[in-house]
């Protein structure tokens, strides 16, 4: 039996990266940890809760005598690392929460983890899950690859690469067995709807104004998250110690083009005439500092490891759409309360 610790379970990404190790791996006891901020809900996990194998703790990472309780609690094998504050305009609002939680909170989990294996780092692993934005942002052309200089250019984005860095930094120095992964934009069921996609669907569903940024001519590459996690079980189980790999699934959109096609798809879910959705469109003001375009490069993990992304974009975009309109009590609780709040701020609303 391993013991595997898995931080910020409770959000979009980590929900999924538990409930698929939790399903295929039962001799595996999985500890969920997680603080439960704004993004972090234990409704995404309804479905492993009861499982034997799942445990959750409740635990800041930015509180060092905690995390270093829990690594005493439990003897864990490795460590898959995804808490963070993850939404660039709140980080642009409050910076100092990100070098908080993703700064100090993973060199707690770092120096916990290194203190707890001193004795023998074998068959021990850190797992440190990243983002391309680290990379900065690229032109017209040219894709990220595993060698690109980083330069990152949002608070958010300066936080992750400061984070990779010391993951790094711990493996060099201490020998700590690290791999990292930087991944591009993902979407799908679960996703907290501050980010794009998840909150056009809420909007258009409740007929509120898309508020596209600047001339919607940003560019991401976007991938299915269901498909992270299985990137995420390969590097974990099949990746080589004190590498990076780079997930994507060759899939650029710019903004417009993808909200043009969110659009048609919610007419046609919701029985609108098509182009109803399309009149929500609204230009509003910049993001300051916006990155211009994203694009991995995800060569290596495929040639290395053999992972390929499952879907396809559009397939996949359905299936979200399907998800966020059949969960609408899910989406219900999450926008009540504080979301409300945060949303007139950022949108400039009274
Ligand atoms: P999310 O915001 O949905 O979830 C983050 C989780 O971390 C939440 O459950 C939250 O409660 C928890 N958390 C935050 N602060 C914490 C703290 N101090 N202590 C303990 N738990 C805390 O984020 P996500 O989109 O699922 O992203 C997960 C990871 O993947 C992040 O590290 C992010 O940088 C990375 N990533 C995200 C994307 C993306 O498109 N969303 C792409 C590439 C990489
Ligand atoms: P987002 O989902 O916040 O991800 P990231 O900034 O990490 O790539 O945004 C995706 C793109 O959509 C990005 O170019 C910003 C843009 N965007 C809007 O135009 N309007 C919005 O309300 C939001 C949240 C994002």
């Amino acid at each position: 039996m391993k013991t595997l610790l898995i931080t910020g379970g409770a959000g979009f990404i980590g929900s999924h990266v538990v409930r698929l190790f939790v399903n295929k791996y039962p001799d595996y006891k999985i500890v969920n940890l997680d603080v439960l901020t704004y993004a972090g809900n234990l409704e995404n996990l309804r479905d492993v809760e009861d499982k034997p194998n799942y445990v959750f703790e409740k635990v800041d990472i930015v509180d060092a005598k905690a995390v270093n309780a829990i690594f005493a609690k439990y003897n864990f094998d490795g460590v898959i690392h995804l808490a963070a504050e993850s939404h660039v305009d709140r980080s642009i609002l409050n910076p100092l929460e990100f070098i908080m939680t993703n700064v100090v909170g993973t060199v707690n989990l770092l120096n916990a983890a290194k203190e707890s294996w001193s004795s023998n780092f074998e068959n021990k692993l850190f797992y440190h899950v990243s983002t391309d934005e680290v990379y900065g942002s690229l032109g017209e052309t040219g894709l990220f690859t595993e060698e690109t200089s980083y330069d990152p250019r949002s608070p958010y984005s300066a936080s992750k690469a400061s984070s990779d860095h010391f993951v790094r930094a711990y493996n060099n120095t201490y020998g700590l067995p690290i791999v990292i992964s930087n991944c591009s934009n993902n979407y799908g069921s679960f996703q907290f709807p501050e980010k794009l996609i998840p909150l056009f669907i809420n909007n258009i569903k409740n007929n509120k104004d898309l508020p596209v940024y600047g001339k919607g001519d940003y560019t991401r590459d976007w991938l299915f998250v269901e498909d992270h996690a299985t990137a995420i079980d390969v590097i974990y189980h099949k990746g080589k110690i004190g590498e990076t790999y780079n997930i994507g699934g060759f899939n650029e959109w710019q903004n417009i083009d993808l909200i043009k096609l969110l659009c048609s798809i919610m007419d046609n879910k919701l029985n609108r005439e098509l182009g109803t959705s399309e009149k929500l469109i609204t230009y509003v003001k910049d993001r300051a500092g916006h990155d211009k375009r994203y694009a991995i490069d995800a060569t290596k993990l495929e040639n290395e490891l053999g992972w390929k992304p499952s879907l396809q974009f559009e397939e996949g975009l359905e299936k979200t759409v399907d998800w966020y309109l059949n969960n609408d009590e899910w989406l219900t609780n999450v926008t009540s309360g504080e979301y409300q709040k945060y949303y007139n701020k950022q949108y400039e609303l009274n």
